[in-house]
């Protein structure tokens, strides 16, 4: 698991491979400018404390924020317009280095994370503290892949984390007690889920991919023996930091930190430079059976 520096910002097929293989690209500074009243407004606004939020959210289709208190920001327009700044320019920056990727990729969320992750009191499938790989139980991918570019905008603090190894050693390991085997018998779900009114809609267009995602980051999240006995490896990201991974691919955890800017976008597997590399092609061989 590395750290890899890209020295020049332009397309190379290490790049990808490295993304594909479980590596983080490291950019030690920001490779875009934010300026210092983008970062205030952000800094200063509070997450929405009655809401089931983790963080605030901004929807680049919609251009439309989520999750903040309306009695902690004084001008709603200059936050969603931070976000929407940044997400531009995380977004134009993915274009620059990773053009294979975008050209079929969907724009996902961009989010800013205000509270500090060392100590907060989330119940254990929320938890960011404990390692777990990324599934989105709103946004079914089908197989495809979920990058997430990040930028620490603390003025001081780092923004610590913790990895493990890639799914290509950990599925072999850990998949079929986490039920692989099952999700891969039920194509279209259990049938208690298809039933449910309330999740119809997004249950339907779950795969059993997704249904396997969804238990392995809780299955993760609650596996003692693997939280402990795992290899771990542990990063720094200075202030003004940005770093950028596939949260699919490679088990994460923050430990501490605050302020933490991100963009997602859900990369095609097909667009891989090595389609093997990509979590439903690892368990599809498994499990001998189609995922999506
Ligand atoms: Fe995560």
């Amino acid at each position: 698991m590395e750290l890899i520096t890209p020295a020049q910002i332009q397309p190379r097929e290490d790049y990808y491979l490295a993304l594909e293989r479980g590596s983080i690209l490291y950019f030690p500074s920001s490779p875009f400018a934010l300026s210092e009243e983008e970062r205030e407004v952000l800094r200063s606004t509070g997450l929405s404390s009655s809401s089931h939020h983790k963080n605030i959210a901004y929807r680049p289709a919609e251009d439309k924020i989520t999750g903040f208190d309306p009695a902690d920001v004084s001008d709603p327009h200059k936050l969603r317009g931070a976000m929407r700044s940044y997400s531009d320019r995380a977004l134009a920056f993915l274009w620059k280095l990773l053009p294979r990727y975008m050209e079929k990729a969907r724009i996902d969320f961009a989010s800013f994370r205000p509270q500090e992750e060392e100590g907060r009191d989330l119940p254990a499938k929320k938890r960011n503290d404990l390692l777990h790989v990324d599934a989105f139980p709103t946004r079914p991918t089908r197989g495809d892949l979920i990058l997430r570019f990040f930028t620490n905008i603390h003025p001081t603090k780092p923004r610590v984390w913790l990895t493990s190894d890639p799914m290509a050693a950990l599925a072999p390991h850990y998949a079929n007690g986490a039920g692989l085997a099952e999700a891969a018998k039920h194509p279209k779900g259990p049938l208690v889920g298809r039933m449910l009114g309330v999740f119809g809609a997004v249950e339907g267009k779950r795969s059993p991919y997704d249904r396997f995602m969804l238990s392995f980051h809780d299955y993760l999240k609650f596996n003692a023996e693997y939280q402990s006995a795992c290899a771990k490896y542990r990063f720094h990201f200075p202030p003004d930091s940005a770093w950028m991974v596939f949260t699919d691919i490679v088990p994460h955890a923050v430990l501490s930190g605050r302020y933490a800017l991100e963009q997602t976008v859900i990369v095609a597997r097909g667009s891989l430079v090595g389609r093997e590399n990509a979590p439903i092609e690892i368990l599809q061989g498994l499990c001998g059976k189609p995922l999506a």
